[in-house]
């Protein structure tokens, strides 16, 4: 399973297509997926979440709405796929709870990890990618874009905490983490992100998973 992370305007979804290209290329079978979301109820979980006119939906329900799509994802979808033998690649994962739903809300990290235990089981990322920028560019390139979300409606102090968040994590987990700064050029983060996997996928080769 390989996930991409990073605050808003981090330029993820340019870099997945990156990755996916990539993947194709290595002849890796491969499923492109995405949380929240990822499955029909995902789906519909996903746009009550990003709903602004739901401004005032409190935190503890924000935190159980993404673990109810993340639980629907992972059964519906990812874990079939896993199964099958089909490589995961999903736009953000559990590390966004952390950071949006911990750092951004203020919920206590272990509340976090209790769900992640139910949910998920065993079963975590093998290769993370984190596009890292400061808030106030990320939340500019953002906000440049048409009609907000109820996330990317936040203050630049939420953003800031949800990247210290993920940069604590990065540095807790550097097997897994793969750190890119994203306030380089598109094509200068693609390179990095393509040679990264490849990196990733030999590695794998060469211990025959
Ligand atoms: P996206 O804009 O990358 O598609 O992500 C949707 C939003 O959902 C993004 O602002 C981050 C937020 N989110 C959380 O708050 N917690 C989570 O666990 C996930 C997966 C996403």
């Amino acid at each position: 399973m390989i996930t991409l992370e990073g605050i808003e305007g981090a330029g993820k979804s340019t870099q997945r297509e990156t990755l996916a290209t990539t993947l194709t290329e290595l002849g890796i079978p491969f499923l492109q997926t995405r949380e929240p979301g990822g499955s029909p109820i995902a789906e519909r979980i996903r746009a009550l979440l990003l709903d602004p006119a739901h401004k005032g939906l409190c935190a503890q329900a924000e935190l159980l709405l993404v673990f109810a799509a993340r639980a629907e994802h992972l059964d519906q979808t990812m874990r079939p796929a896993l199964e099958a033998g089909t490589w995961v690649l999903s736009d953000r994962f559990t590390d966004a709870s952390f950071a949006y739903q911990g750092g951004g809300r203020g919920i206590p990290a272990e509340s976090i990890t209790g769900l992640e235990s139910l949910v998920q089981g065993e079963l975590r990322p093998d290769l993370t990618f984190l596009f890292d920028l400061p808030a106030e560019i990320g939340l500019k390139r953002a906000k440049a874009r048409a009609d907000l979300d109820r996330f990317e409606a936040e203050t630049l102090e939420f953003f800031e905490r949800a990247r210290q968040v993920y940069l604590h994590r990065a540095k807790q987990e550097p097997g897994r983490f793969r750190v890119l700064d994203a306030t380089l050029d598109v094509e200068q983060v693609g390179r990095h992100v393509r040679q990264a996997l490849i990196d990733f996928v030999t590695r794998m080769q060469s211990s025959g998973q």
